[in-house]
């Protein structure tokens, strides 16, 4: 199964999601099952590494991001993968418009996989640290949700 986490700038949200759903398939033995990438709807950051607070955050966490580097979604995605996921309602309406007619791909948000939470990840680039935290938090849940739906 291929996976392609997706926010706006793929320097905070998306990289997290990343960093957490790989690390949660080496914890449950699938790494093997998966191929997994993240991506932004906009380019402005591409080759860039994840932001500095995000890292620290996954990092406190026990999670590296430090190797990934931003790209912005290119049409191939929506061939050669089988499930986006995208953060929030703005990037889904955003694939959604630019997803072309054969798109191979399912497209929700990552967030319904978990929905006792809210259904969008909050954008963390303009606020404080806390809202760092609160990504990790509800990245977990929906990571841990989507391999619990896989698995059955
Ligand atoms: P992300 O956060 O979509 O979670 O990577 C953002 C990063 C950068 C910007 C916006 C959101 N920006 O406007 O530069």
């Amino acid at each position: 199964m291929r996976v392609l986490f997706v926010c706006l700038g793929n320097i905070c949200r998306s990289p997290t999601a990343q960093g957490v759903f790989e690390s949660m398939l080496v914890e449950r033995g699938l790494q093997a099952q998966f191929e997994v990438d993240s991506a932004g709807t906009g380019g402005y950051h591409a080759g860039e590494a994840p932001d500095r607070r995000a890292q620290a955050a996954a990092r406190r966490r026990g999670y590296d991001l430090s190797a990934q580097r931003a790209r912005a979604v290119r049409s191939a995605d929506f061939q050669e993968f089988d499930l986006i996921l995208a953060m929030d309602r703005s990037n889904l309406e955003n694939l959604l418009r630019v997803a072309p007619s054969n798109c191979a791909a399912q497209i929700r948000l990552f967030m319904s996989y978990a929905p006792s939470w809210p259904a969008e990840v909050p954008d963390p680039y303009f606020g404080g640290d806390q809202g760092f935290e609160q990504v990790l938090d509800m990245l977990e849940a929906a990571s841990a949700a989507l391999l619990d739906e896989v698995a059955r």
